[in-house]
């Protein structure tokens, strides 16, 4: 088993704007669906909002020297549209351009290469007063932030994200309510789901026209689904979750529309689809994102739906109930390689949530640090055999807000102390750091 990573391969941690940033009201954010959301009772585990959250729109700078002394030498994050737009739309917010403008040049110092999401969630509250991503000015809006982005920081960020998990994005937020803005429509989360990806379509060439040499890509989402038993029921079950959460989102991105069978089953809830919108969600760009936790056991239940259990192995699990399952990953990129031809594809996102406990100021996790490497382990040989995978970002560099868990569910590589903002590196850190540097799986 090769142990090695080609020359140049990219090292990184990811962060979200809402999960870290905090500084909600600051130099003239407006409102977004996460701040309406988190307020409102009952919504999230722990009652808490993204404020402050890591406070990192004033600690920017430390934690970028946290990322230097981790050795990483690629950093993903994310813009909040409403610190650029505070209405969504209308007048730019000078001082939200500024804010990254100043962390993307402290990356650049730091010879870290800064990878840009342009949308992970946070909506600005007034889009979603006028229905959101199910109406298509959404997309229009969108557009203009991402060509103000661009344009402002396209001579120093090459490397562009124009969605985090369109899944998400729709499905958990619009049509489980989990998410912000905590909509239960199928209806309404399909047509978001297609709108983000037609957004997604048309901002593809802005990038490239704002942004010489741009690398355009966007973040997916994958759960790899296994039938829960060897029954015709069960793997049909799997199939057809495996066309909802994976193939949905894959396919019309590269160019084959919606999967028939999903788009059968969904029946009245399929989304309106405008003349050119297949050809333009399926614009080729130049990377592919690939988040991954963990896999799905299906099993039929639902009538032919499926539902989900991941609970085979019970030993073997993180904190939050998602199994360890590497091989998930090694199936997952094996099947992008053989099936697809993405010029190249990154792991924008895997990680591992542990409870964690500081012991005499340090945080002995060997759990979060072998979770990774096992993960890290599949992947020179699938290099080797012709994958053209070319980076890993492990999700994430701090404990931040993790959505609805708060600050309950933590995935950092550096701990957290959110009454006092105090980062300590943990174990797995210090070992990421060391993989990192080497280029390597050295110990
Ligand atoms: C992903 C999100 C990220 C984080 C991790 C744990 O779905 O993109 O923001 O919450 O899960």
């Amino acid at each position: 088993m090769a142990t090695t990573f080609p020359q140049g391969f990219l090292w990184g941690t990811a962060t979200a704007s809402y999960q870290v940033e905090g500084a909600t009201r600051e130099d003239g954010r407006g409102e977004s669906i996460w701040d309406r959301f988190a307020a409102t009772p009952g919504h999230i585990l722990t009652d808490e909002t993204g404020d402050p959250a890591c406070d990192s729109y004033h600690r920017y700078a430390e934690d970028t020297a946290l990322m230097q002394q981790l050795g990483l030498n690629a950093s993903r994050f994310s813009i909040a549209w409403p610190r650029i737009f505070p209405l969504g739309s209308g007048q730019v917010n000078q001082k939200g351009l500024d804010y990254y403008e100043r962390v993307v040049d402290a990356l650049l110092n730091a010879k870290i290469t800064p990878f840009v999401t342009l949308y992970h969630w946070d909506l600005p509250q007034a889009l979603q007063d006028q229905g959101g991503w199910a109406n298509r000015n959404t997309i229009d809006a969108y557009l203009r932030y991402v060509d103000v982005v661009v344009s402002k920081l396209g001579d120093r960020v090459k490397n562009w994200m124009t969605h985090n998990e369109p899944w998400c994005i729709s499905i958990l937020s619009n049509g489980l309510g989990v998410h912000a803005p905590g909509l239960k429509d199928m209806k309404i989360a399909l047509q978001v789901a297609h709108n983000v990806l037609v957004s997604h379509g048309k901002a593809v060439p802005i990038i490239r026209e704002r942004c010489p040499g741009a690398q355009a890509g966007i973040v997916l989402n994958f759960n790899p689904a296994y039938p829960a038993t060897d029954t015709e029921a069960d793997r049909l079950a799997a199939q057809l979750f495996h066309a909802r959460f994976n193939l949905w989102f894959v396919d019309p991105i590269a160019g084959r529309g919606y999967p028939k069978d999903a788009w059968e089953k969904y029946e009245k809830d399929v989304p309106e689809i405008q003349a050119g919108d297949l050809e333009t969600m399926a614009v080729p760009i130049d990377f592919l994102g690939v988040n991954y936790y963990s896999r799905a056991i299906v099993h039929d239940s639902n009538g032919g739906v499926g539902k989900i259990i991941n609970r085979r192995n019970p030993v073997n699990m993180m904190a939050r109930g998602w199994e360890v399952y590497p091989q998930g990953l090694h199936d997952l990129l094996t099947w992008l390689h053989k099936d697809y031809t993405f010029p190249a594809l990154m792991i924008t996102e895997n990680g591992a949530v542990y409870d964690d406990v500081v012991w005499q100021g340090q945080i002995h996790d060997p759990a979060r640090q072998d979770y990774i490497k096992q993960h890290l382990g599949i992947l020179p040989d699938l290099i080797a055999a012709g994958v053209p995978l070319k980076g890993y970002f492990c999700w994430s560099l701090l404990d931040n807000f993790e959505w609805a868990a708060g600050t309950r569910d933590r995935f950092g590589l550096v701990y957290t102390d959110f009454a006092t903002q105090k980062r300590i590196i943990k174990d797995s850190g210090h070992w990421f750091s060391r993989i990192a540097r080497a280029n390597a799986i050295t110990d």
